[in-house]
């Protein structure tokens, strides 16, 4: 086993599906302990195993990034029972079915950005003091392509996303100097549980839009992630990646 995590404490929110589970697998494989953070208690607790079965260290905890109180809870616990984090994926989203603006409910507009926007700064507000504490470390935050591109009927998540690209960038300039590097990942349509709501038309288009003629695969995007967390990423700093099978160089 590649053991360039070793010694690393991780948490990784969303980590029970799709991106996140990825995520989570390849840092265990790395030799990271992982601490699977998702709503989702069952498919947290099933990760965990597929990751024990790997020979990985992990743990789950149920985890509403919505909920500040319910995050710095996730991250005490990770302290508590690991004695440190160093490594952290704010990866939890969510998307909702497609709307113009003028038809939009306030309400979803509130649940997404509270998910994907304000999810990750409660996540990198209870983080980054435990990640200072433990002397640095690194963290990525899931945006996505729609951190720099509109996209029609998607303005809450379009919105998060920028936001999130935003947050990366000043949560760096904050914490560079405390040896806490953070970046952003924005992946391309990638084939995951997130896009179960698309009929075969839809996935059609969708592949249409990446010049490479497919979706992405969740572990090609934690495979950027797990680089950026690593040591070998040591002066890519408040930086926005782009995992996209040439979907933004239009
Ligand atoms: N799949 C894509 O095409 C794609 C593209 C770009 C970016 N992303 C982003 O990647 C991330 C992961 O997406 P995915 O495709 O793996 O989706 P997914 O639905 O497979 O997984 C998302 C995980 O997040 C969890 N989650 C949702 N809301 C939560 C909350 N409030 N608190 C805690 N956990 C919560 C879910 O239970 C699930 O386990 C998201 O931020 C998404 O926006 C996905």
């Amino acid at each position: 086993m590649d053991e360039e995590f070793a010694g690393k404490v991780a948490l990784v929110t969303g980590g029970a599906s799709g991106i996140g589970l990825a995520v989570a697998k390849r840092l265990g494989a790395g030799g990271a302990t992982v601490v699977v953070a998702d709503r989702d208690q069952e498919g947290a607790l099933k990760a965990v195993n597929e990751l024990e079965i790997d020979g990985a260290k992990a743990a789950a905890v149920a985890l509403d990034v919505a909920d500040a109180a319910s995050v710095k809870d996730a991250v005490h616990f990770t302290v508590e029972t690991y004695g440190a984090l160093h490594l952290a994926v704010n990866n939890a989203g969510i998307s909702v079915p497609p709307a113009p603006i003028g038809e939009t409910d306030p309400e979803t507009w509130r649940r997404v950005i509270d998910i994907n926007l304000s999810g990750v700064f409660y996540s990198l507000r209870y983080e980054l003091p435990e990640i200072v504490q433990a002397g640095g470390g690194a963290v990525v935050n899931m945006a996505s392509i729609l951190g720099t591109n509109g996209f029609a009927g998607a303005a809450a998540y379009v919105a998060a996303k920028h936001g999130v690209v935003g947050l990366t960038k000043t949560a760096a300039l904050e914490y560079a100097a405390q040896g806490v590097r953070i970046n952003a990942v924005g992946p391309g349509f990638i084939d995951t549980p997130l896009l179960k709501e698309a009929d075969q038309e839809k996935r059609e288009l969708l592949i249409s839009l990446h010049p490479e003629g497919r979706l992405g695969r969740a572990e090609e995007v934690a495979e950027v992630t797990a680089f950026l967390l690593s040591d070998k990423a040591s002066f890519v700093q408040g930086s926005y990646h782009l995992v996209d099978g040439a979907y933004s160089a239009r």
